[in-house]
Protein backbone atom coordinates (compact mmCIF):
# COMPACT_ATOMS: atom_id res chain seq x y z
CA UNK A 1 0.00 0.00 0.00
CA UNK A 2 3.31 2.33 0.86
CA UNK A 3 4.07 1.98 -3.33
CA UNK A 4 0.82 2.68 -4.08
CA UNK A 5 0.76 6.42 -1.88
CA UNK A 6 3.52 7.09 -2.89
CA UNK A 7 2.76 6.54 -6.34
CA UNK A 8 -0.24 9.20 -5.71
CA UNK A 9 2.49 11.62 -3.94
CA UNK A 10 4.41 11.63 -6.92
CA UNK A 11 1.48 12.31 -9.24
CA UNK A 12 0.40 15.67 -7.47
CA UNK A 13 3.71 16.84 -7.23
CA UNK A 14 3.84 16.80 -10.84
CA UNK A 15 0.15 17.69 -11.30
CA UNK A 16 -1.00 20.05 -14.03
CA UNK A 17 -4.54 21.80 -14.76
CA UNK A 18 -5.42 24.08 -17.15
CA UNK A 19 -9.07 25.27 -16.73
CA UNK A 20 -12.23 24.55 -14.74
CA UNK A 21 -12.93 21.27 -16.53
CA UNK A 22 -10.24 19.21 -15.60
CA UNK A 23 -10.21 20.36 -12.11
CA UNK A 24 -13.85 19.01 -11.94
CA UNK A 25 -12.55 15.84 -13.15
CA UNK A 26 -9.37 15.98 -10.74
CA UNK A 27 -11.62 16.42 -7.98
CA UNK A 28 -13.99 13.54 -9.16
CA UNK A 29 -10.93 11.49 -9.38
CA UNK A 30 -9.76 12.01 -5.71
CA UNK A 31 -12.28 12.65 -3.33
CA UNK A 32 -15.82 12.00 -4.85
CA UNK A 33 -17.70 9.33 -2.98
CA UNK A 34 -15.41 6.53 -5.19
CA UNK A 35 -12.41 8.57 -5.49
CA UNK A 36 -8.97 7.66 -4.78
CA UNK A 37 -8.86 8.95 -1.50
CA UNK A 38 -12.09 7.07 0.16
CA UNK A 39 -10.64 4.25 -1.34
CA UNK A 40 -7.37 4.44 0.06
CA UNK A 41 -9.11 5.28 3.54
CA UNK A 42 -11.56 1.92 3.22
CA UNK A 43 -8.41 0.35 2.63
CA UNK A 44 -6.75 0.84 6.05
CA UNK A 45 -8.67 -2.21 8.04
CA UNK A 46 -6.78 -4.73 5.53
CA UNK A 47 -3.06 -3.79 6.93
CA UNK A 48 -1.05 -5.18 10.10
CA UNK A 49 -2.07 -2.65 13.39
CA UNK A 50 1.58 -1.60 14.13
CA UNK A 51 1.18 0.20 10.36
CA UNK A 52 -1.98 1.95 10.67
CA UNK A 53 -0.89 4.98 11.85
CA UNK A 54 2.21 5.29 9.50
CA UNK A 55 -0.28 4.86 6.71
CA UNK A 56 -3.49 6.98 7.44
CA UNK A 57 -1.06 9.58 8.51
CA UNK A 58 0.30 9.50 4.42
CA UNK A 59 -3.27 9.22 2.95
CA UNK A 60 -4.42 12.50 5.16
CA UNK A 61 -1.12 14.22 3.94
CA UNK A 62 -2.74 13.18 0.29
CA UNK A 63 -6.12 14.54 1.17
CA UNK A 64 -4.57 18.00 2.24
CA UNK A 65 -2.09 18.00 -0.95
CA UNK A 66 -5.53 17.43 -3.00
CA UNK A 67 -7.49 19.93 -1.03
CA UNK A 68 -4.93 22.91 -0.98
CA UNK A 69 -4.57 21.62 -5.15
CA UNK A 70 -8.48 21.86 -5.91
CA UNK A 71 -8.31 25.68 -3.46
CA UNK A 72 -5.67 26.81 -5.44
CA UNK A 73 -6.76 26.41 -9.31
CA UNK A 74 -10.59 27.46 -7.99
CA UNK A 75 -9.33 31.13 -7.20
CA UNK A 76 -7.59 31.16 -10.30
CA UNK A 77 -10.64 29.91 -12.50
CA UNK A 78 -13.15 32.05 -10.13
CA UNK A 79 -11.17 35.10 -11.13
CA UNK A 80 -10.66 34.61 -14.91
CA UNK A 81 -14.32 34.56 -15.22
CA UNK A 82 -15.08 37.15 -13.45
CA UNK A 83 -12.66 39.19 -15.41
CA UNK A 84 -14.50 38.20 -18.69
CA UNK A 85 -17.68 39.18 -17.53
CA UNK A 86 -16.70 42.78 -16.66
CA UNK A 87 -14.53 43.37 -20.19
CA UNK A 88 -17.44 44.59 -21.79
CA UNK A 89 -19.41 46.75 -18.95
CA UNK A 90 -21.89 47.74 -22.13
CA UNK A 91 -23.30 44.20 -21.99
CA UNK A 92 -26.98 43.94 -21.04
CA UNK A 93 -27.59 42.54 -17.39
CA UNK A 94 -28.42 39.15 -17.65
CA UNK A 95 -32.18 38.18 -17.26
CA UNK A 96 -33.42 37.86 -13.60
CA UNK A 97 -36.31 35.45 -13.08
CA UNK A 98 -38.93 37.16 -11.03
CA UNK A 99 -41.64 35.21 -8.96
CA UNK A 100 -45.37 35.67 -8.45
CA UNK A 101 -47.73 36.01 -6.40
CA UNK A 102 -49.57 33.07 -5.14
CA UNK A 103 -53.31 33.59 -6.81
CA UNK A 104 -55.05 32.88 -3.35
CA UNK A 105 -52.51 35.56 -2.24
CA UNK A 106 -53.62 38.29 -4.90
CA UNK A 107 -57.04 37.63 -4.12
CA UNK A 108 -56.95 37.30 0.02
CA UNK A 109 -55.20 40.90 -0.82
CA UNK A 110 -57.76 42.28 -2.51
CA UNK A 111 -60.13 41.56 -0.95
CA UNK A 112 -58.05 42.73 2.98
CA UNK A 113 -58.02 46.14 0.72
CA UNK A 114 -61.50 46.10 0.32
CA UNK A 115 -62.26 46.03 4.06
CA UNK A 116 -58.84 48.00 5.51
CA UNK A 117 -60.44 50.99 3.10
CA UNK A 118 -63.69 50.75 5.23
CA UNK A 119 -62.39 50.82 8.90
CA UNK A 120 -61.35 47.28 9.50
CA UNK A 121 -58.57 46.00 10.63
CA UNK A 122 -56.74 42.85 10.28
CA UNK A 123 -56.86 39.50 13.40
CA UNK A 124 -55.12 36.53 13.14
CA UNK A 125 -54.89 33.77 15.01
CA UNK A 126 -53.17 29.98 15.58
CA UNK A 127 -54.31 27.16 13.21
CA UNK A 128 -53.91 24.70 16.09
CA UNK A 129 -57.11 25.71 18.56
CA UNK A 130 -58.78 24.44 21.83
CA UNK A 131 -62.23 23.57 21.75
CA UNK A 132 -63.61 26.64 23.59
CA UNK A 133 -62.51 28.95 20.72
CA UNK A 134 -63.29 26.64 17.05
CA UNK A 135 -66.78 25.45 18.93
CA UNK A 136 -68.24 26.06 22.24
CA UNK A 137 -67.88 30.10 22.30
CA UNK A 138 -69.07 30.01 19.18
CA UNK A 139 -72.56 28.63 21.06
CA UNK A 140 -71.65 25.33 19.55
CA UNK A 141 -71.17 22.90 22.91
CA UNK A 142 -70.22 19.97 23.28
CA UNK A 143 -72.52 16.88 21.40
CA UNK A 144 -74.33 19.83 19.46
CA UNK A 145 -75.40 18.09 16.09
CA UNK A 146 -74.11 21.69 14.36
CA UNK A 147 -70.66 20.61 14.85
CA UNK A 148 -71.19 17.61 12.12
CA UNK A 149 -71.54 20.70 9.37
CA UNK A 150 -67.58 20.90 9.83
CA UNK A 151 -65.56 17.78 10.05
CA UNK A 152 -63.18 18.06 12.25
CA UNK A 153 -59.25 16.53 12.45
CA UNK A 154 -58.92 16.18 16.44
CA UNK A 155 -55.39 16.34 17.62
CA UNK A 156 -56.02 15.75 20.86
CA UNK A 157 -58.68 14.98 23.69
CA UNK A 158 -58.31 16.39 27.21
CA UNK A 159 -57.12 18.92 26.39
CA UNK A 160 -58.95 19.32 23.68
CA UNK A 161 -56.74 20.69 20.56
CA UNK A 162 -57.76 20.38 17.36
CA UNK A 163 -57.08 22.02 14.07
CA UNK A 164 -59.65 24.66 13.57
CA UNK A 165 -62.08 24.63 10.48
CA UNK A 166 -62.96 28.12 10.26
CA UNK A 167 -61.30 31.41 11.44
CA UNK A 168 -64.14 32.31 13.64
CA UNK A 169 -61.66 31.09 16.41
CA UNK A 170 -60.09 34.04 15.70
CA UNK A 171 -63.11 36.62 16.51
CA UNK A 172 -63.69 35.10 19.38
CA UNK A 173 -59.96 35.58 20.46
CA UNK A 174 -59.94 38.76 19.16
CA UNK A 175 -63.53 39.67 21.29
CA UNK A 176 -61.89 38.61 24.33
CA UNK A 177 -59.40 40.33 24.23
CA UNK A 178 -60.61 44.00 23.12
CA UNK A 179 -63.15 46.13 23.96
CA UNK A 180 -66.11 47.27 21.54
CA UNK A 181 -66.46 48.83 18.84
CA UNK A 182 -64.66 45.85 16.89
CA UNK A 183 -64.22 45.97 13.13
CA UNK A 184 -61.89 43.13 12.29
CA UNK A 185 -60.98 40.70 9.30
CA UNK A 186 -59.11 37.51 9.57
CA UNK A 187 -57.86 35.43 6.88
CA UNK A 188 -56.13 32.50 7.68
CA UNK A 189 -55.54 28.83 6.34
CA UNK A 190 -58.55 26.35 7.75
CA UNK A 191 -58.53 22.31 8.25
CA UNK A 192 -61.44 20.25 7.20
CA UNK A 193 -61.06 16.04 7.11
CA UNK A 194 -62.83 16.21 3.77
CA UNK A 195 -62.25 13.81 0.22
CA UNK A 196 -60.05 15.63 -1.95
CA UNK A 197 -61.89 15.92 -4.66
CA UNK A 198 -61.44 19.51 -7.86
CA UNK A 199 -63.95 21.16 -5.74
CA UNK A 200 -62.73 20.59 -2.03
CA UNK A 201 -59.92 19.49 0.04
CA UNK A 202 -59.05 18.96 3.39
CA UNK A 203 -57.15 22.30 4.10
CA UNK A 204 -58.44 25.95 2.75
CA UNK A 205 -58.25 29.50 2.94
CA UNK A 206 -60.77 31.63 4.26
CA UNK A 207 -61.37 35.60 5.35
CA UNK A 208 -64.25 36.16 8.17
CA UNK A 209 -65.36 39.82 9.00
CA UNK A 210 -66.81 40.90 12.25
CA UNK A 211 -68.32 44.33 13.48
CA UNK A 212 -69.43 44.66 16.88
CA UNK A 213 -70.79 48.42 18.09
CA UNK A 214 -73.56 50.15 18.95
CA UNK A 215 -76.61 50.47 17.28
CA UNK A 216 -75.40 47.84 14.65
CA UNK A 217 -78.27 45.97 12.43
CA UNK A 218 -78.92 43.71 9.41
CA UNK A 219 -78.65 46.83 7.33
CA UNK A 220 -75.14 47.64 8.29
CA UNK A 221 -74.61 44.11 7.20
CA UNK A 222 -76.28 44.52 3.63
CA UNK A 223 -74.47 47.54 2.96
CA UNK A 224 -70.80 46.24 3.59
CA UNK A 225 -71.42 42.95 1.53
CA UNK A 226 -73.06 45.01 -1.29
CA UNK A 227 -70.17 47.63 -1.16
CA UNK A 228 -67.54 44.19 -0.92
CA UNK A 229 -69.45 42.38 -4.31
CA UNK A 230 -69.26 45.51 -6.07
CA UNK A 231 -65.35 46.32 -5.34
CA UNK A 232 -64.01 42.36 -5.75
CA UNK A 233 -66.60 41.78 -8.85
CA UNK A 234 -67.99 44.88 -9.76
CA UNK A 235 -71.30 43.32 -9.76
CA UNK A 236 -74.34 45.16 -7.63
CA UNK A 237 -77.16 42.66 -7.66
CA UNK A 238 -76.92 40.37 -4.58
CA UNK A 239 -79.94 38.72 -2.23
CA UNK A 240 -79.50 37.28 0.95
CA UNK A 241 -81.07 33.65 1.52
CA UNK A 242 -82.23 32.59 4.70
CA UNK A 243 -79.83 29.69 6.08
CA UNK A 244 -78.37 28.39 9.72
CA UNK A 245 -75.37 28.91 11.63
CA UNK A 246 -74.90 28.15 15.81
CA UNK A 247 -72.75 31.21 16.00
CA UNK A 248 -75.47 33.71 14.07
CA UNK A 249 -79.07 34.35 14.13
CA UNK A 250 -80.40 35.51 11.73
CA UNK A 251 -78.05 33.57 9.56
CA UNK A 252 -78.12 34.29 5.36
CA UNK A 253 -76.04 33.05 2.88
CA UNK A 254 -75.52 35.73 0.05
CA UNK A 255 -75.50 35.42 -3.17
CA UNK A 256 -74.25 37.64 -6.03
CA UNK A 257 -76.59 37.90 -9.86
CA UNK A 258 -73.70 36.75 -11.39
CA UNK A 259 -75.45 36.85 -15.08
CA UNK A 260 -75.95 34.30 -17.82
CA UNK A 261 -74.39 36.32 -21.06
CA UNK A 262 -71.73 33.37 -21.56
CA UNK A 263 -71.41 29.52 -21.82
CA UNK A 264 -69.22 29.80 -18.60
CA UNK A 265 -71.62 31.57 -16.59
CA UNK A 266 -74.50 29.09 -17.34
CA UNK A 267 -71.92 26.38 -16.13
CA UNK A 268 -71.19 28.13 -12.97
CA UNK A 269 -74.22 29.16 -12.03
CA UNK A 270 -76.19 26.34 -12.92
CA UNK A 271 -78.25 27.71 -15.21
CA UNK A 272 -79.79 30.20 -12.28
CA UNK A 273 -77.43 33.23 -12.96
CA UNK A 274 -77.08 33.43 -8.90
CA UNK A 275 -73.70 32.26 -7.48
CA UNK A 276 -73.26 31.65 -3.87
CA UNK A 277 -70.63 33.82 -2.13
CA UNK A 278 -69.99 33.51 1.45
CA UNK A 279 -72.29 33.03 4.65
CA UNK A 280 -73.08 35.24 7.33
CA UNK A 281 -75.87 36.98 10.06
CA UNK A 282 -76.42 39.00 13.10
CA UNK A 283 -74.06 37.51 15.86
CA UNK A 284 -75.79 35.27 17.98
CA UNK A 285 -75.97 37.05 22.00
CA UNK A 286 -74.59 34.19 22.95
CA UNK A 287 -71.56 34.33 21.35
CA UNK A 288 -71.27 38.08 22.75
CA UNK A 289 -72.12 36.67 26.41
CA UNK A 290 -69.30 34.44 26.24
CA UNK A 291 -66.75 36.41 24.80
CA UNK A 292 -67.87 38.87 28.26
CA UNK A 293 -69.37 41.75 25.75
CA UNK A 294 -72.29 43.88 27.42
CA UNK A 295 -75.11 42.56 25.10
CA UNK A 296 -78.02 45.44 26.02
CA UNK A 297 -75.39 47.68 25.21
CA UNK A 298 -73.93 45.99 21.86
CA UNK A 299 -74.84 44.31 18.93
CA UNK A 300 -72.62 43.20 15.63
CA UNK A 301 -72.22 41.01 12.50
CA UNK A 302 -70.30 38.94 10.96
CA UNK A 303 -69.68 36.83 7.94
CA UNK A 304 -67.37 34.63 6.26
CA UNK A 305 -65.93 33.06 2.93
CA UNK A 306 -63.72 30.69 1.38
CA UNK A 307 -60.46 32.47 -0.69
CA UNK A 308 -59.85 29.96 -2.91
CA UNK A 309 -63.85 29.74 -4.24
CA UNK A 310 -63.52 33.20 -4.94
CA UNK A 311 -60.37 32.65 -6.59
CA UNK A 312 -61.74 29.73 -8.66
CA UNK A 313 -64.27 31.90 -9.83
CA UNK A 314 -62.26 35.07 -10.86
CA UNK A 315 -59.92 33.21 -12.59
CA UNK A 316 -62.02 30.14 -13.88
CA UNK A 317 -59.81 27.84 -12.48
CA UNK A 318 -62.01 24.38 -12.52
CA UNK A 319 -59.36 21.91 -10.02
CA UNK A 320 -59.17 23.18 -6.71
CA UNK A 321 -56.22 21.01 -6.67
CA UNK A 322 -53.99 23.25 -8.87
CA UNK A 323 -53.98 25.74 -6.72
CA UNK A 324 -51.75 23.53 -4.45
CA UNK A 325 -49.36 21.28 -6.93
CA UNK A 326 -47.01 24.53 -7.66
CA UNK A 327 -46.87 24.06 -11.33
CA UNK A 328 -44.82 26.58 -12.43
CA UNK A 329 -46.75 26.33 -15.83
CA UNK A 330 -49.72 27.44 -14.20
CA UNK A 331 -48.57 30.14 -11.65
CA UNK A 332 -46.26 31.87 -14.26
CA UNK A 333 -49.72 32.83 -15.64
CA UNK A 334 -50.18 35.10 -12.53
CA UNK A 335 -47.21 37.06 -13.14
CA UNK A 336 -48.65 40.16 -13.88
CA UNK A 337 -51.61 40.29 -11.68
CA UNK A 338 -50.59 42.30 -8.18
N1 LIG B 1 -67.67 30.18 10.06
C1 LIG B 1 -68.55 29.88 8.95
C2 LIG B 1 -67.92 28.77 8.14
O1 LIG B 1 -66.75 28.55 8.22
C3 LIG B 1 -68.79 31.07 8.07
C4 LIG B 1 -69.55 32.14 8.77
C5 LIG B 1 -68.88 33.14 9.47
C6 LIG B 1 -70.92 32.18 8.73
C7 LIG B 1 -69.59 34.14 10.11
C8 LIG B 1 -71.61 33.16 9.35
C9 LIG B 1 -70.97 34.13 10.04
O2 LIG B 1 -68.59 28.07 7.41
Amino acid sequence: MNKEINKYLAELNKIKIKDANELEKFRIKYISKKGIIPLLFSQLKNIPNNEKKEVGLKINSIKEKVKSIINNHKEKFVKNISNDNFEDLTKPADFIKLGSKHPISIVKNKIIDIFLKIGFDISEGPEIEDDWHNFTALNLPEHHPARDMQDTFYISKNPDWLLRTHTSSVQIRHMENNEPPIRTISPGRVYRNEDISARSHCFFHQIEGLYIDKNVSFVDLKQTLLHFTKELFGKSKIRLRPSYFPFTEPSAELDIYWGLETEADYRITKGTGWLEILGCGMVDPNVLKNCKIDTEKFSGFAFGLGIERITMLLYQIEDIRTLYENDLRFLNQFSRSV
